[in-house]
C-alpha cells in the first residue's frame, strides 16, 4: 500500500455543496480503472486521522478528478484546500466488471454517485447504455454539459421539479420500464448513491443489477472490517473496500 503525493490543480464550488477537485497524480491517474476509489488525507495534520474514501470520476493524461458533496468535517476540509500538495492512497478497490455485449447497461446515480459512472461510461466507450441521474434540485450547467459530452441518453429527475422528471429517481426508473424505455430482460443495472436510494431499487432483478456502496472506512485496503456488508450467501461478512465496492444485488444484504 504506497502513499502519493498528489498536487491540487483546482477546487471548484459546483453549487449544491458540490465541488471538482482537480489533483495531478500520475502514478494513480495511469492505473486507476471505473468503480476504484482513493482514500484521501483531507488535511496535512493528525486531524481527522481517518482518510476518506472518493471514487475517481474522470482521468485526463496525469490527472484526476473527482466530484464531492460536501457532508461533514471531512469534505468540508477538503472544500477548503485550493491548491497544494495532498496525500492519497490509491486506486483501491476493485473496478467495475467489464461490460457485457449482450446487455443495454443502465446507470443510475444520486447526487455524487454519478461520477463513477462517468468513469465507466467515457473508459469503455460503451455504445448500448443509458444514464438515469436523481438530483434534489436542477444540475449544475457544468455537471450538465460534462454528462452530456459522454451521452444524449440521459434522463434527470429532481426532488423539486427544477429539471426533468419531478419526483425520485426510483419513481423516474419505474416510469421508465412501463414506457418500455427501459427493457427490463434486456438490461444490466449498476446504481450508486446513498443507501437508501440503493434499497429503493431492490425491484430491479437482482442478479442483473450491481451496486456501488459508498458506506463509511476507515483503513480502505482490507484490514479494519469498517466498511463490511453481510453477504446473503454465507455468514460472512464483505468488505467494501476489497471485495466491493461493487456488488451484485442479490449477494448482499442492504
Ligand atoms: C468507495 C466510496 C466512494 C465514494 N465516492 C464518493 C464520491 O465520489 N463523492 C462523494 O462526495 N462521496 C463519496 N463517498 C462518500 C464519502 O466518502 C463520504 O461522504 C465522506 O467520507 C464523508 O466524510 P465527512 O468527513 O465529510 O463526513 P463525516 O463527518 O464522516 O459524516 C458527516 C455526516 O454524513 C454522514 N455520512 C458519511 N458518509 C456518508 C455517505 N457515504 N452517505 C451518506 N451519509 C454519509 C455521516 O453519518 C454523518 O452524519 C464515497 C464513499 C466510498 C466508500
Ligand atoms: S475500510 Fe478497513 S477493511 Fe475496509
Amino acid at each position: 500500500m504506497k502513499k502519493i503525493e498528489g498536487e491540487i490543480l483546482n477546487n471548484i464550488d459546483l453549487g449544491d455543496g458540490m465541488f471538482q477537485l482537480i489533483i495531478s497524480a500520475d502514478e494513480i491517474a495511469k492505473r486507476v480503472k471505473p468503480g476504484q476509489f482513493v482514500n484521501i488525507k483531507v488535511q496535512n495534520s493528525l486531524y481527522p486521522f481517518i482518510r476518506r474514501p472518493y471514487s475517481v470520476w474522470n482521468v485526463e493524461d496525469d490527472v484526476i478528478e473527482f466530484l464531492i458533496k460536501v457532508l461533514g468535517s471531512g469534505s468540508k476540509l477538503l472544500y477548503e484546500r485550493k491548491r497544494g500538495k495532498i496525500d492519497l492512497i490509491g486506486p483501491l478497490g476493485r473496478p467495475f466488471l467489464d461490460p457485457p455485449s449482450d446487455l443495454e447497461i443502465i446507470l443510475i446515480g444520486g447526487g455524487t454517485g454519478i461520477a463513477p459512472l462517468m468513469f465507466y461510461a467515457k473508459y469503455y466507450s460503451l455504445s448500448s447504455f443509458k444514464i438515469i441521474y436523481g438530483l434534489k434540485t436542477a444540475p449544475n450547467e457544468y455537471l450538465y454539459s460534462r454528462i452530456q459530452e459522454i451521452t444524449d441518453n440521459v434522463l434527470i429527475s429532481t426532488e423539486d421539479g427544477s429539471f426533468g422528471f419531478k419526483g425520485l429517481v426510483t419513481d423516474l426508473v419505474k416510469e421508465l420500464i412501463k414506457d418500455k424505455y427501459i427493457i427490463l430482460e434486456k438490461s444490466m443495472f449498476i446504481i450508486c448513491g446513498p443507501l437508501p436510494m440503493l434499497r429503493a431499487f431492490k425491484f430491479l432483478p437482482p442478479e442483473r443489477t450491481y451496486v456501488s456502496m459508498e458506506g463509511t472506512m476507515a483503513c480502505g485496503f482490507g484490514i479494519c472490517m469498517g466498511c463490511a456488508v453481510k453477504s446473503k450467501s454465507s455468514n460472512n461478512y464483505l468488505r467494501t473496500c476489497t471485495e466491493g465496492p461493487l456488488f451484485k444485488l442479490s449477494e448482499i444484504e442492504i
